[in-house]
């Protein structure tokens, strides 16, 4: 098949983005690096999970095999965007018991974080079908498609550095982010700093550099996003864009 053809079977399945203002745009036009920063800051206000990627240190260590040296490492790891003073730099709960978190320390690291697609509704089915299981239906409406490499997903690099105050429930700043963290991810309870069992610390990640695939390139932005247009995002202009698969602005249904 020829590459043209196969895009051009790919292109229907893929959703289009809400960008602010002028969304009549949308799809005729492909959003700029700032405006994908803002789907991107609604991703990780709304995404639980990411793949952290790390690289095993030069020198052995009792914790790994010898030959794994210099070698990347991913794994999930639980993320949230939970930073009282920075809010686009990612809030991670760091165990140092972690391979992630033992490789990340003085090291850079990169997130992986990917819009995942709210479940779509089954196809619909017509009036005498529903009232009839025995009914064939002779004009089923096809189920939407659904195209993963129709959807956002990006990598953040850079650093971590503790959150001054976070791993202290009594101060302000301990309170809100383990309140926001534990909403996110309620079974992170039982190893919040200072639970008996494993040494953890709240620390956030320092975003430095951010490429993103918004999905494919006749549509999307592919490419770096500047650190600045990552961090001067607001809240309002989170809210007010929506992601492929959510209920858009105006209330109605899809
Ligand atoms: C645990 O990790 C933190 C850095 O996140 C470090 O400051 C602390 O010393 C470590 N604790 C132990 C017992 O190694
Ligand atoms: C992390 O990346 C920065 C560039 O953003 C670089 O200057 C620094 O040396 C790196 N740190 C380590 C420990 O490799």
């Amino acid at each position: 098949m020829k590459a043209s053809t196969l895009l051009s079977t790919l292109l229907p399945l893929t959703s289009a983005y809400s960008v602010p203002k002028d969304s009549s745009h949308v799809t005729s036009r492909i959003p700029t690096a700032r405006e994908s920063a803002i789907l991107a800051r609604r991703i990780l206000t709304l995404t639980p999970l990411g793949t952290i990627s790390t690289i095993f240190p030069s020198t052995s260590s009792s914790h790994n095999p010898k030959g794994v040296e210099g070698k990347p490492h991913a794994l999930m790891e639980y993320i949230s965007a939970c930073d009282p003073l920075y809010p686009s730099n990612p809030t991670l709960l760091s165990l140092n018991i972690s391979s992630t978190f033992r490789n990340a320390a003085g090291a850079n690291l990169t997130v992986a974080v990917t819009w995942t697609h709210p479940p779509l509704p089954p196809p619909s089915r017509s009036f005498f079908s529903r009232l009839n299981p025995f009914f064939s239906d002779p004009t089923p409406v096809k189920a939407q498609s659904y195209s993963a490499a129709a959807l956002p997903r990006y990598s953040l690099m850079g650093y971590l550095e503790p959150i001054e105050g976070a791993d202290d429930p009594k101060s302000d700043t301990g309170q809100q982010v383990q309140a926001c963290y534990t909403s996110v991810h309620p079974d992170a309870k039982y190893w919040l700093p200072g639970n008996r069992i494993h040494e953890s610390h709240f620390v956030r990640m320092v975003v430095t550099e951010i490429y993103w695939v918004g999905g494919f390139g006749d549509r999307a932005y592919i490419g770096w996003i500047d650190a600045k247009d990552w961090e001067s995002v607001t809240k309002e202009e989170i809210e007010g864009v929506r992601l492929p698969g959510e209920k858009p602005l105006d209330g109605k249904d899809l």
